[in-house]
């Protein structure tokens, strides 16, 4: 290790520090890392430290005991639900590159009810400052009193984009909650509450990030 052969039986390996070769070859420790699903509440921001001095998600995440755990991909402060967080570089990376078109699940409370024309720009692709968006999937759920909840599921990550592509159509957003990403679901997990991914997760989300190990996952 590190040049020296053998090393001291007990010695301790540090990943990513130490070089360990057996019979010339690299040998790399298996990965051990940590995967959260945390339910961000509205107010708190998804950055490690605030200058502001508001909550941040990396606050509640403390107790899953891992050192440096980072958010993939952005909620904007008042938009609630399903955030991961993992110390995983290279999943993190690829679950937020627009090439794999991970699906994102919202859900939206806005102003007024979408009609069919909405729905179908929504569908089809609406043109933003940014260009055009991919197609979406769109599903009213409900209206009362003047609002509506509506279901979008959309395979890209810009900056605002749901509330971007609502205002677009005429339909401004009041609250908005992501409640899916990839396989992954936010379900009953109360506000501000976090869980560790579940290893069938795991295995989904890597398959959706273009990491095919299904085999891996068998006993
Ligand atoms: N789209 C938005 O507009 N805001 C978010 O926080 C996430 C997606």
């Amino acid at each position: 290790m590190n040049g020296r052969r053998p090393p001291e039986s007990g010695t301790l390996v540090e990943p990513g520090v130490d070089r360990v070769t057996v019979d010339g070859r690299r040998v790399e420790p298996a990965a051990d890392h940590h995967y959260v699903v945390l339910h961000k509440p509205a107010g708190v921001v998804v950055t490690a430290r605030d200058p502001q001095g508001r909550p941040t998600v990396m606050g509640l995440v403390r107790e899953a005991g891992a050192p440096r755990l980072f958010p993939v991909g952005r909620l904007d402060t008042a938009t609630t639900g399903l955030l991961l967080l993992t110390d995983d570089g290279e999943l993190a990376n690829r679950l937020a590159h627009p090439r794999h078109k991970v699906a994102k699940e919202y859900v939206a409370t806005v102003s007024g009810v979408p009609g069919e024309r909405d729905l179908r720009a929504l569908r089809g692709g609406v043109m933003l400052e940014d260009g055009m968006t991919l197609p979406a999937d769109v599903e009213v759920l409900g209206s009362a009193r003047g609002l509506c909840r509506v279901r979008l599921v959309i395979r890209e990550g810009r900056n605002r984009q749901v509330r971007r592509m609502l205002d677009a159509v005429g339909h401004p957003v009041r609250e908005l909650v992501r409640s899916g990403f990839g396989p992954v679901r936010l379900a009953r997990l109360r506000p501000g509450g976090w869980r560790r991914l579940r290893p069938a997760e795991l295995v989904a989300l890597r398959e959706a990030a273009g990491l095919a190990d299904a085999a891996e996952a068998s006993p």
